[in-house]
């Protein structure tokens, strides 16, 4: 048996490659720092995509663990053959009977076509299920606007914003649009990002299998605040969202004692009511968010801060410290005048 000989060095046309540096020694602490802060993304309060609670959702964590599932058995192969070869080093003989050419067509065509083929049979069969129109949805109108979300129930006649109630286990139909430039309507654990476009209306079904606080967030950079453009379902069983449906129906309430009755006074006199509206009293502004249950709020602001009467006080004084570049803007107010909205708007719920 003849020895086989060794490869000839590869020729470059004359150009001889110089050898390959090793790597700095930082580089390994680099890739571990940077390691280290794609980790710190994985903040458990941050509403993940693949802790599906809705059926739209469900059926995207599906396609992404099918892809990475397929993407984990390529590089697995592939790294096995780079370890095989780095180990075996540079020796001329066959590695199996299998011809070299049958390598290359299998893992550089073959292999390819099949994996694309079943990701796009995977990925056409979930954007059909997606759109699928379900029957007896609830249906609403979510505009967005820079930097929160709008929210009408036409048929319950309930305007919001930012924060929604929404039932489990009736199937929800959004429709999206924007007043002003690209935002995306995206919460993770519910569905799949969705564009508000101005001037045309997407729509987004989905439906919800559990009760709980979502959290979204706009996902297209729309200016300076669009980190500050959260959006948040609260979502609830049937009979629960009913009886939200029918106090939302009875709002306001009067005012229960003078220090709210003149917020309100104020609060329809100021520049407030030029912006914003609170149903059944003489502020009907729509620049800005309807008020009308601000109380029942978490937050404010587009989630950009917690509703409580301090930081609801800073807002109405100075919301360009807290969120600079919005709409809303400075008002001169003495510290009663500003207890006084606050408690005012603090009762709308
Ligand atoms: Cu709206 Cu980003």
């Amino acid at each position: 048996m003849t020895r086989p000989r060794r490869p000839s060095p590869p020729n470059f046309g004359g150009f001889t490659p110089s050898p390959v540096s090793k790597p700095p020694k930082f580089a390994g602490l680099a890739l571990a720092a940077s390691g280290l802060v794609i980790l710190a993304g994985c903040d458990t309060d941050s509403p993940s995509a693949l802790d599906p609670q809705g059926s739209e959702a469900d059926t995207l964590a599906d396609v992404w663990w099918l892809m990475f599932g397929l993407a984990a058995f390529v590089y697995v192969v592939v790294g096995g053959f780079v370890v095989y070869a780095l180990l075996r080093g540079r020796r001329g003989e066959r590695v199996s009977r299998i011809r070299d050419n049958t390598f290359v067509w299998m893992g550089g065509v073959v292999g390819p076509l099949v994996i694309l083929l079943v990701l796009a049979v995977a990925t056409v069969a979930a954007t059909n299920d997606l759109r699928e129109p379900e029957a007896d949805p609830l249906r609403i109108d979510v505009t967005g606007l820079r930097w929160w979300w709008q929210v009408i129930y036409p048929e319950e006649g309930i305007v919001t914003a930012n924060e929604f109630h929404l039932p489990t286990d009736r199937p929800i139909e959004i429709r999206l649009r924007s007043e002003d430039v690209l935002h995306s309507f995206w919460i993770p654990e519910l569905a799949g990002k969705m564009d508000a476009v101005p001037d045309q209306t997407n729509v987004l079904t989905f439906t919800i299998d559990e009760p709980g606080f979502y959290r979204g967030f706009c996902a297209e950079f729309c200016g300076i605040q669009h980190a500050n453009m959260g959006v948040a379902v609260i979502a609830e069983e049937p009979d629960e969202f009913q009886r939200w449906v029918a106090r939302e129906q009875t709002l306001p309430t009067e005012p229960s004692n003078e220090l709210e009755a003149e917020g309100r006074r104020l609060f329809v006199s100021e520049a407030c009511a030029g912006c914003h509206t609170v149903r059944g009293t003489g502020a009907q502004g729509t620049l800005g968010p309807d008020l009308t249950d601000v109380g029942q709020r978490r937050t404010l602001a587009g989630l950009a801060i917690r509703n409580t009467p301090e930081r609801m006080a800073e807002w109405i004084t100075d919301a360009q410290q807290l969120k600079p570049g919005n709409l809303m803007p400075p008002i001169e107010l003495t510290e009663r005048e500003t207890a006084a909205i606050v408690a005012y708007l603090q009762s709308l719920k």
